[in-house]
């Protein structure tokens, strides 16, 4: 009878409730200040529709697995088995489980004693935060990572110390004086593809004897002979308290990761609020996943080409002129500053079919918006010559040399 209902179109709709005030308020703001840009008329967010052949730089499945048949067989046998099976909070699974099969092999395939697969990247950090942080401890985090860690922090009551983006030295003065805490950054900063100083910054904190958080949901997969992150590569696994990650960037399914003791995900198991108040995954998404890290440890051409396609548009964006950061990772951020100005470049880039995301506030501060590109193991050389060639062609409409540069450059300009 429901469903009749909503098909019916002759069955009116109820009428919204009345509007209240201070409700009203934050919803206007939105629609003046977001929904209608008062420079373009447009919405920053929401660009033109891509067209059969204009080159995508908008996903984040980095290794181009999205539909890799081994896993989807997997998904598809585990949906003609059992359905959704027992839709519930992992916190009643225990025992030998196809989840905890599937967090053994994440753990062994990362270098970790143990890990916790969660039902995405922002409830692992949410969770893990809520459950390590208190109001009485103080935790420094890098300005630019990623909000869910924000949301733990805040989840927690801790007081956040922010530090300067990537500055161990701002982080140490933090740490002398507010004491040990707990020292959050991201291996992969997934706005503008900077690298963490990590070797610097876990010795910063372990010197004053705080709790390692290291989110690599870019880097999971992407770096490390087998995927396992940046941590790993570097040796560092056994210095990091925990690891976190999200399953949707290079796993490129549905999930989230934290990497840690095997007494520490005991803990968590029981402690986190999203693992104890919200359902689990579903039995398909744990096969998928499951072939997922075989098919990730396995294919190394995949992380090889990816980190390629990067090295090669870089060269030819930084020949062009464009500020696009020291590092050579597969995230390339086009800052241009202004959202007005992030807008146009947007629309020059989509008139000639290449597709980047568009990040402004509150994802990046507010005069740093951009427009990134994320790279994968899929793109042809042809595909990256066509990005250059169409970046060679904006660059003067968009006028490149009147976006803001990355503070360490800042002097250089202005002595050019
Ligand atoms: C660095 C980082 N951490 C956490 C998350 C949250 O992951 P998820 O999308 O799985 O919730 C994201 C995704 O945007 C991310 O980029």
């Amino acid at each position: 009878m429901h469903s009749n209902a909503l098909q019916d179109k002759s069955v009116p709709s109820s009428p919204a409730p009345a509007e209240i005030p201070f409700l009203a308020q934050r919803v206007e703001r939105y629609y003046r200040e977001r929904a209608v840009n008062p420079v373009t008329g447009g919405h920053i967010l929401k660009g033109r529709t891509p067209a059969e052949g204009d080159v995508l730089l908008t996903s984040n499945d980095y290794l181009s697995i999205a539909c890799h048949p081994e896993i989807v067989e997997a998904q598809r046998r585990s949906l003609h088995d059992e359905g959704h099976g027992i839709p519930r909070s992992s916190v009643f699974v225990f025992g030998d489980s196809p989840l905890r099969s599937l967090e053994g092999e994440i753990a062994e395939a990362s270098q970790a004693e143990d890990a916790i697969v969660t039902q995405s990247g922002w409830c692992a950090n949410t969770g893990l935060l809520q459950s390590i942080a208190s109001p009485e401890t103080p935790v420094y985090i890098d300005m630019f990572a990623h909000m869910s860690l924000w949301e733990g922090v805040k989840s927690a009551g801790a007081p956040a110390r922010p530090f300067r983006h990537n500055s161990v030295e701002s982080l140490r003065k933090l740490i002398a004086k507010h004491g040990p805490g707990v020292v959050v950054v991201d291996s992969l900063y997934s706005t503008n593809g900077d690298v963490c100083p990590l070797r610097e910054v876990i010795e910063a904190g372990r010197e004053a004897g705080c709790v390692i958080v290291v989110d690599e949901a870019h880097s999971l997969g992407v770096y490390g002979g087998r995927g396992e992150g940046m941590v790993a590569e570097l040796g560092l696994a056994d210095q990091v308290h925990f690891r976190t990650a999200s399953l949707s960037k290079a796993y490129a399914a549905r999930g989230g990761l934290i990497l840690c003791s095997a007494r520490h995900a005991e803990y968590l198991r029981y402690q986190s609020l999203p693992a104890i108040f919200s359902s689990g995954l579903l039995p398909h998404e744990i096969a998928g996943l499951s072939a997922t890290v075989r098919v990730i440890s396995r294919e190394r051409f995949r992380r090889d080409k990816v980190l390629r396609n990067a090295g090669a548009l870089r060269a030819r964006l930084r020949a062009l002129g464009y500020e696009i950061g020291e590092d050579a990772t597969q995230i390339i951020a086009l800052v241009a500053g202004a959202e007005h100005l992030t807008i146009q470049l947007r629309d020059a880039l989509e008139a000639r079919g290449v597709f980047g995301s568009v990040f402004c506030d509150p994802a990046t501060p507010r005069n740093r918006s951009l427009v990134r590109f994320t790279l994968n193991a899929d793109l042809t050389a042809e595909d990256l010559e066509r990005i250059a060639q169409v970046c060679a062609e904006v660059r003067s409409e968009v006028d490149i040399d009147q976006w803001p540069l990355p503070r360490a450059q800042r002097p250089q300009r202005m002595a050019a």
